[in-house]
């Protein structure tokens, strides 16, 4: 599908550009208020026992009220250093002076300072899109997002509405036509910030919601026909003179690996070659009617339909021990669908008795042949056992005695 080929992640440029802070003023970032520090995984982190006054008493750390410590080394004026740490360096560190005076605490969180944001965006109209971001580093640390977009001809940054849980910004636009677009969003964390660009030709991200209300029906007396039937996605423009889509339509008998596929520019289309008697998958997709580089919905949901059929079964209410009049009987007689499947069913029944009167006939011929062969073999021995009687007897009687 040369749509899918050119798809915009071949030919949207994406660059990034890092505006991190520097590393040391990350490592000591302290808010005192809420007497929290945060420290960077696998660096040193050198912890203040308070202000600068008491820095000629001796002190003594614990962490979590505990004497042992994690990897460290305590400097002259009081403060601690803890080496290389990791994830168990994490939590609530105090200093007491020489007469156990509690002299200051901080509660430590590592972490690491955002990396570069992984961008998506989709507009599922002409005038809104929504951009989705992941991060490449996993921080363990809260962090704030804010996020901009920029139209190449108005130069011009506009906020993008932020959703934190979700991790996506919305941002509706009339200009969205032909243009090209950027967009900043920055991620900060309490140990740095740092800005991730994305940039994109708008109608390549143009991906509609797929279609809505899918319908399967069968079509009276004809047992390989569907018709198939849906609606525009409620998030596509009311205006269909502008704003038209294609549809492919595809639909497989269950279980069957291939899918067969019809496009079409309607929002309904038959199907005249579906397997009679099975129950048939439909999925329906759309795309942008005009704008060739944007893309192909998603697949609807899977319908599942099945043809119409003559009913196989006779009706439960009919008795058979009624007596019906002539002409009634007439018109119930089976049709021809029903009768051929009937008689090959018999077919079926016949063979196997005939396969298992043949296997019979010769398991009894086997035997009888066996049992022949063995009565033959031990007459020929007996046989055998007196001639060899007879000459000993003739041997004997010609001794001398
Ligand atoms: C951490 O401190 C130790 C001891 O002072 C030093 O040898 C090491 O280079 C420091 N590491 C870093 C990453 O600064
Ligand atoms: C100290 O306490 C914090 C918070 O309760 C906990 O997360 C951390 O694992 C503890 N650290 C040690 C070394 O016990
Ligand atoms: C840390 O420990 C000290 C001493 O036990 C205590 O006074 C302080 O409230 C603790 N801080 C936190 C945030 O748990
Ligand atoms: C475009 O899509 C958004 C989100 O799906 C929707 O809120 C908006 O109403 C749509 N605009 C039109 C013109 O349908």
């Amino acid at each position: 599908m040369p749509g899918l080929l050119s798809s915009p992640v071949c030919l949207t440029v994406i660059w990034f550009l890092s505006l991190s802070l520097p590393p040391s003023c990350a490592q000591i970032q302290t808010d005192e208020v809420s007497g929290v520090q945060y420290g960077h995984l696998q660096w040193n982190v050198t912890l203040a026992c308070g202000n600068s006054q008491i820095s000629r008493i001796p002190v003594v750390w614990h962490l979590n009220n505990s004497a042992v410590l994690p990897w460290h080394k305590v400097t002259s004026d009081g403060r601690l250093v803890l080496l290389s740490v990791d994830q168990s360096a994490q939590g609530n560190y105090s200093c007491y002076d020489n007469s156990g005076l509690l002299l200051h605490s901080v509660n430590l969180r590592l972490g690491y300072p955002p990396g570069h944001l992984h961008i998506s965006c989709r507009l599922t109209n002409h005038s809104h899109v929504r951009c989705y971001w992941r991060e490449s580093v996993k921080t363990f640390l809260p962090a704030t997002y804010s996020a901009f977009l920029m139209g190449k001809e108005n130069a011009e940054w506009k906020a993008c509405n932020i959703d934190v849980t979700h991790k996506h910004c919305d941002a509706d636009d009339h200009n969205f036509y032909n243009t090209m677009h950027l967009l900043n969003v920055t991620e900060t964390n309490a140990l740095g910030s740092l800005s991730t660009y994305f940039q994109m030709r708008m109608f390549e991200q143009l991906k509609p919601d797929p279609p809505e209300s899918v319908l399967v029906e069968k079509v009276e007396d004809f047992p390989q026909r569907l018709m198939v039937s849906w609606s525009y996605p409620s998030s596509w423009p009311k205006d269909r003179d502008w704003y038209t889509l294609k549809f492919q339509m595809r639909y497989r008998p269950q279980g069957s690996k291939y899918w067969s596929q019809i496009p079409t520019k309607e929002n309904a289309v038959m199907i005249f070659d579906t397997l009679a008697g099975h129950l048939t998958e439909v999925e329906v997709r759309g795309m942008d009617a005009h704008i060739s580089e944007s893309q192909w919905s998603e697949w609807s949901r899977t319908i599942f339909g099945r043809p119409w059929e003559a009913s196989t079964t006779p009706d439960p209410t009919v008795d058979p021990d009624v007596e019906f009049p002539e002409d009634f009987l007439f018109t119930t007689q089976p049709d021809s669908t029903t009768t051929k499947s009937y008689n090959v069913l018999e077919d079926e029944g016949n063979l196997a008795l005939v396969i298992l009167l043949v296997l019979f006939s010769m398991f009894i011929l086997t035997s009888v042949l066996s049992l022949i062969f063995v009565v033959r073999m031990r007459r020929r021995q007996r046989e055998h056992a007196t001639k060899q009687e007879l000459t000993s007897m003739v041997k004997m009687k010609a001794m001398p005695i």
